[in-house]
């Protein structure tokens, strides 16, 4: 059973310890809770695959304290520092080429010759990163396809009963509430990899130009696709979902947005996308919670914004489960 406890300065320290040992520690971001490791050795990152039932093949997000920690291990183009200037410390994800002498764990990469890359906000993530002095290899803590957590509450409803799992640190509910936006540069072409806490238009215009989307290297299967970690069902809770709705039928509890939603429960009533971004997954598992075998209805999310990253995790929850 991993022990969740208060991130304090002299919890912060321990977890140092405990990843320096190769141990598993839960640590909140602005973007949702990871479970991290030290990215440079091998078997505590393999620990992360066991502890999640991870496939393999799914590459892990390695965080750093600042863009110079970051150049030690990955190749920044022109565009890629621009973005890294405007978005780091933040929820932005990077997929660059791997410098041949990084020392990170090839597991972090599962066989591709790049790695992503990304500096957190959150102020414990940032003593972590500090009192570990290793870059930390983090996926979201939870189980393999299901909800991201936004609380240390659901890292130890989902993985607190792992012996794998040495420590949660509470940091409170996370401020994004979304996982970052992953962004790669396949053949040199700035590509959103997963839409996440930093929109799309939000990035285009620090570019000055469209980002090219990677939904069709996704659709031609696993092998070929640009971010794999991109699974068909993905973010599932229990119950099934039905999209777009605009009232709940009778086997049904309504995950309403905006004012005019008559529903157990609302991302936002004013209607505004950051706030319905932060409660996504923590409503999702209310929902599921208290569902009964009932369906979960969502009403429609505009394409907006944080929409696009929304409405991607909507449809992965609702997509059929393998
Ligand atoms: O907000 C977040 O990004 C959280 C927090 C903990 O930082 N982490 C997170 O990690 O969501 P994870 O492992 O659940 O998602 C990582 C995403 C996956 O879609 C994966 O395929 C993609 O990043 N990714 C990782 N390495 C990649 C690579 N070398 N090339 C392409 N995509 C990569
Ligand atoms: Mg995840």
């Amino acid at each position: 059973m991993a022990e969740c406890v208060a991130a304090s300065e002299a919890a912060i320290a321990r977890a140092g310890e405990l990843i320096r040992e190769g141990k598993l520690v839960a640590f909140p971001t602005e973007t949702v809770y990871g479970l991290g490791a030290d990215a440079s050795d091998d078997k505590a990152v393999a620990r992360i695959f066991e502890a999640k039932g991870r496939p393999r093949f799914n590459p892990l997000i390695v965080h750093v304290a600042d863009a110079q920690a970051a150049e030690k291990h990955v190749v920044f183009s022109a565009e890629a520092k621009t973005l890294a200037r405007h978005f780091w410390p933040g929820g932005l994800t990077l997929v660059l080429p791997r410098r041949a002498e990084a020392r990170l764990s090839l597991l972090v990469s599962a066989g591709l010759d790049t790695v992503a890359i990304r500096v957190p906000a959150h102020e414990t993530a940032q003593a972590l990163l500090k009192a570990a002095q290793r870059p930390i290899a983090a996926p979201s803590a939870n189980a393999s396809g299901k909800v991201s957590p936004t609380r240390a509450s659901h890292v130890m409803e989902s993985l607190g009963h792992s012996d794998l799992l040495a420590m949660v640190l509470d940091g409170g509910a996370c401020r994004l509430g979304l996982e970052s936006t992953v962004i790669g540069f396949p053949q040199g072409i700035p590509t959103l990899l997963r839409p996440g806490a930093v929109a799309r238009e939000e990035i285009e215009a620090v570019l000055g130009r469209r980002l090219a989307d990677a939904d069709a290297d996704a659709a031609s299967g696993e092998a070929g696709r640009a971010s794999p970690g991109q699974l068909e069902s993905h973010y599932a809770p229990g119950a099934p979902l039905r999209l777009d709705a605009r009232e709940a039928g009778p086997d049904e509890v309504l995950l309403g947005f905006g004012p005019k939603a008559k529903s157990s429960m609302n991302l936002s009533a004013s209607g505004d996308l950051t706030e319905a971004a932060a409660n996504l997954f923590a409503m999702l598992r209310a929902l599921d919670a208290t569902a009964g075998g009932k369906r979960i209805a969502v009403s429609p999310i505009p394409m907006e914004g944080l929409g696009e990253a929304i409405n991607d995790r909507l449809k992965r929850a609702a997509a059929p489960r393998g």
